[in-house]
């Protein structure tokens, strides 16, 4: 009987060892493509103003091409050289007024970027693609 007992929970412990192994491969550093595993994580105020003039496109109900070039919802499982080259562009058109579309903006004034705002989305973009290239 009490073999029997020593065996069961041998058998438990090989398992739940064995599991831990598959945890720490799917987590290891060359196998975690985004940051992700490491608390990969967008702070609320920058949600809202994507939320509020970016997502229209590029978000769950976003449409073709805006979605196709960038993903909201897809950025955690973007590899590691995707999210910083499109975090970079993130960057750029809005520093250069390219995004949101001028022509989207005439219909939706709205949803125009305050300065503010812009900074707060341009910070963001530089900073984690700064800690991404560590
Ligand atoms: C009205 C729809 C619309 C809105 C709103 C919009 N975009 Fe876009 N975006 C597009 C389209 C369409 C493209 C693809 C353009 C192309 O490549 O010809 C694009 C492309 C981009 C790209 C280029 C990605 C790449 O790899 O080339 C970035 C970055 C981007 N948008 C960021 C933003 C950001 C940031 C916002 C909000 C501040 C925003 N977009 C708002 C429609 C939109």
């Amino acid at each position: 009987m009490k073999k029997k007992l020593l065996f069961l929970f041998s058998i438990a412990i090989a398992t739940i060892l064995m599991s831990f192994a598959t945890i720490q491969k799917s987590y290891s550093p060359d196998k975690v493509q985004t940051p992700e595993g490491n608390g990969f994580n967008i702070p609320d105020n920058v949600k809202s103003v994507l939320d509020k003039s970016c997502l229209n496109c590029h978000g769950i109900d976003g449409k073709g091409k805006a979605k196709i070039k960038w993903n909201y919802g897809k950025m955690p499982s973007y590899s590691k050289s995707k999210l910083i080259s499109k975090l970079s562009k993130i960057e750029d058109k809005i520093n250069n007024g390219k995004m949101p579309p001028p022509r989207f903006l005439k219909k939706h004034p709205d949803n125009r970027l305050s300065h503010e705002e812009k900074e707060t989305l341009t910070s963001w973009a530089s900073g984690l693609a700064t800690d991404l290239s560590k």
